[in-house]
C-alpha cells in the first residue's frame, strides 16, 4: 500500500478510535484539536501538485521542508567547527560579536589553525616594536582636481541600499558611523531619511541613478546637484560593477516599490524598476572619465570615484589611458572582490564571475603604479575583510582603506541565517517587514557598530606596532608570507610582485614577459600598444 493509502487508513483508524474513546471518556475529544489539523494538512498535501514529496508522503513529507528551512541553523549550532562556516567563518563571527558587544575577545590555548597547511598566511613581527601614530589610522581622499577632500577611516561601511537593508538597520549603521567617525556608503538605492542621522555618507550611483534619475532612467543633473550638496554627502561613488554579481543588472518588483521607496529613488510607486547591467550615460572609457568630471563639478568639487570588480584587464588599462588622455582623474577607486556579498544574486554570478579581491586589488594597484597614477588616486578594497590582519593584508597590497558590508551586518546582529533574499531576516537587518525590523533596537546596535569599528582599528594599530612600522607606507609585502605547501612558503612580493613606476608609459616592448602577461595577458607583442576595442 502506498504511503498515501496508509495515510487514509491511519486517519480512519485514528478518527474512529478517538471517537470511541471520547464516547467513554469525554475529555479525550480534545485529541481532535490535533487530529483535524493534521488530517487537513494531509489532504492539502495530497491535493497540491507542486511538491511530489508532500503528495506521496502526506504530513510527514513536510518534515523535509522544515529541516531544509532550519538547515543553516542546524549547521551552525551542531556541525560547524571554528574555521568552518561560509561566507563568514564562525571564528570571525564570534570576533565581530565580541568586539561589537565589548566582550572579552582573547582566545585560550593558542591558534586552532594548522599553520603548516597550504594558503596559511602570516606576517613577520619585529624585535623593535614601534609607537604607531594615530593620524596614520586615517587617510585623505581627494586629488588636485577636488576642492573638498575627505579624511577617511581605514575601515568603513560598504555599499548596502535602503531596501536591501531595513530602515532600522540603515539608521543604526549611520548612527554608528557618526559615533565612530567613519563613512557609510548609501548603496545604489538612493539617500533615505534613515541615512541622514549625522554620519558621513558616500553617495553611490548605480546604473539606475536612483535618487537622481529622469522618468526614462537617465541621469538627472539637477536632482544630483541638489542632493550631492547635502553636508552629509562627503564623496560620490559611481558603481560600475559589484563582486557578487558583476555584469548583472537588477529588478525591483512593483509590489516592493512602496510610495516611500518610490520617492527616495525617484521612480513610480508599485511599478517594476529595472537597473540595467551597464551605464546608459557613457559607453567608453573616455565617456566614463568625462562623466566623473561632471559629477565632481556638479557636487562642487567633492571627491568622486568608481567601484568595480576587476573583469577584462584591458578595459581597466583603457580607463587609465582615458584618464591620462583627458587629464581627468578619479579621487578614489573601490575594488570589490568576487567573494563580496549581496542581498540576492544568481549562483553562477556569485560563484564564478569576476576576479577575487587579492588578485583584483593587485592588478588595479600595479596598473595605477605602472601609469604613475598610484600617488594621486586612493584605492579602497572590499571583500571579506573582517579583522585587522585581513585589513593589513589589503593595505600591504596597496589599498589605502577598506569597506566592510557583512562585517558591519554582523555587528548589527546578523546571525548568518542566509535568508536576506526572502524578506524573512529573523533579526530585522535585511527585511522590509515591520514585524521583523522593529525588533532591531537602533541605539544599542549603533553602539555595537561603532565598537566593532573602534576595536578593529585598535587591533590594526597594535599589529602595526608589533611589526615595528610607523606608517602604512613602510609596509612591505616581503614581511607577509603565504604557505604554498608543507615545506615551502613565498613572501607576498613573490606572489604579488610590485611593478616599476611608470613602466606602462614606456613602449610595451620594454616590458618583461612577466609584466606583458600580467597587463595584456600576452607574452609578446607584434604591434604597438595593444588596446583592444
Ligand atoms: C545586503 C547587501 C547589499 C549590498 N548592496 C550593494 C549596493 O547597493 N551597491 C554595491 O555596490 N554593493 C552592494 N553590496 C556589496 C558590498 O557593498 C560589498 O562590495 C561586498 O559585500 C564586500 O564584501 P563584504 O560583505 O565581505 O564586506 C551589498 C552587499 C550586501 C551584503
Ligand atoms: S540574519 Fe538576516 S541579514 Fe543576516 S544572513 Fe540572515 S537574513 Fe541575511
Amino acid at each position: 500500500m502506498s504511503v498515501r493509502g496508509r495515510f487514509f487508513l491511519i486517519s480512519w483508524i485514528a478518527f474512529v478510535g478517538a471517537g470511541l474513546i471520547s464516547w467513554v471518556m469525554p475529555s479525550f475529544s480534545l485529541s481532535f484539536l490535533i487530529l483535524v489539523p493534521l488530517f487537513v494538512l494531509g489532504i492539502t498535501d495530497c491535493l497540491q501538485t507542486s511538491h511530489s514529496v508532500r503528495r506521496n508522503f502526506p504530513v510527514i513529507g513536510n518534515l523535509r521542508y522544515f529541516f531544509e528551512l532550519i538547515r543553516p541553523e542546524l549547521q551552525q549550532y551542531f556541525v560547524e567547527s571554528n574555521s568552518d562556516g561560509r561566507p563568514v567563518p564562525r571564528e570571525m563571527r564570534s570576533l565581530i560579536y565580541q568586539r561589537a558587544k565589548l566582550d572579552n575577545e582573547s582566545v585560550p590555548f593558542g591558534t586552532q589553525r594548522d599553520v603548516y597547511e597550504a594558503s596559511y598566511d602570516w606576517v613577520n613581527h619585529s624585535i623593535f616594536t614601534s609607537k604607531f601614530p594615530e593620524e596614520e589610522l586615517r587617510f585623505k581622499i581627494g586629488g588636485p582636481q577636488c576642492t573638498q577632500p575627505y579624511i577617511a577611516s581605514r575601515l568603513n561601511i560598504s555599499a548596502m541600499s535602503y531596501g536591501a537593508l531595513s530602515p532600522t538597520a540603515i539608521e543604526a549603521l549611520n548612527k554608528g558611523a557618526k559615533k565612530g567617525g567613519f563613512y557609510h556608503n548609501t548603496g545604489e538605492g538612493g539617500i533615505s531619511h534613515y541615512h541622514l542621522q549625522g554620519g558621513d555618507l558616500v553617495w553611490q550611483l548605480g546604473t539606475a541613478y536612483f535618487g537622481c534619475r529622469t522618468q526614462d532612467g537617465r541621469f538627472d543633473e539637477v536632482a544630483f546637484q541638489q542632493k550631492s550638496k547635502l553636508p552629509a554627502v562627503k564623496m560620490i561613488e559611481l558603481k560600475l560593477s559589484q563582486g557578487a554579481k558583476p555584469g548583472k543588472g537588477g529588478l525591483l518588483p512593483g509590489p516592493k516599490v512602496s510610495p516611500e521607496i518610490a520617492q527616495i529613488r525617484m521612480v513610480e510607486a508599485y511599478k517594476t524598476v529595472v537597473s540595467p547591467p551597464s551605464h546608459v550615460e557613457f559607453k567608453s572609457s573616455d565617456g566614463l572619465v568625462q562623466f566623473l568630471k561632471k559629477l565632481r563639478m556638479l557636487s562642487d568639487g567633492k571627491p568622486v570615484g568608481f567601484k568595480l570588480c576587476v573583469g577584462k584587464k584591458w578595459e581597466f588599462i583603457d580607463i587609465c589611458r582615458a584618464m591620462i588622455r583627458n587629464d581627468i582623474y578619479p579621487d578614489f577607486i573601490t575594488v570589490d572582490g568576487s567573494e563580496g556579498g549581496t542581498g540576492a544574486a544568481p549562483l553562477e554570478f556569485t560563484n564564478h564571475i569576476g576576479t577575487p579581491l587579492n588578485e583584483g586589488l593587485h592588478f588595479v594597484v600595479e596598473t595605477l603604479r605602472a601609469f604613475d597614477l598610484k600617488d594621486r588616486i586612493r584605492v579602497i578594497a572590499s571583500g571579506r575583510v573582517f579583522d585587522a590582519f585581513q585589513l593589513l593584508i589589503k593595505l600591504a597590497l596597496g589599498a589605502d582603506g577598506v569597506n566592510s558590508a557583512r562585517g558591519m551586518m554582523m555587528a548589527l546582529g546578523c546571525i548568518q541565517a542566509l535568508r536576506c533574499h526572502t524578506n524573512h531576516c529573523p533579526v530585522g537587518v535585511a527585511t522590509t517587514d515591520p514585524g521583523l525590523y522593529k525588533g532591531l533596537h537602533v541605539p544599542s546596535k549603533a553602539e555595537r557598530v561603532a565598537h566593532y569599528h573602534e576595536k578593529t582599528i585598535h587591533a590594526l594599530k597594535e599589529v602595526s606596532e608589533a611589526m615595528g612600522i610607523q606608517s602604512f607606507s613602510n609596509l612591505s609585502k616581503r614581511d607577509f608570507y603565504r604557505r604554498i605547501d608543507t615545506h615551502t612558503q613565498s613572501n607576498f612580493e613573490e606572489v604579488f610582485p610590485t611593478a616599476e613606476r611608470g613602466i606602462l608609459l614606456k613602449k610595451p616592448d620594454q616590458l618583461s614577459p612577466y609584466w606583458r602577461k600580467f597587463f595584456y595577458e600576452e607574452d609578446s607583442f607584434s604591434s604597438d600598444l595593444p588596446v583592444r576595442a
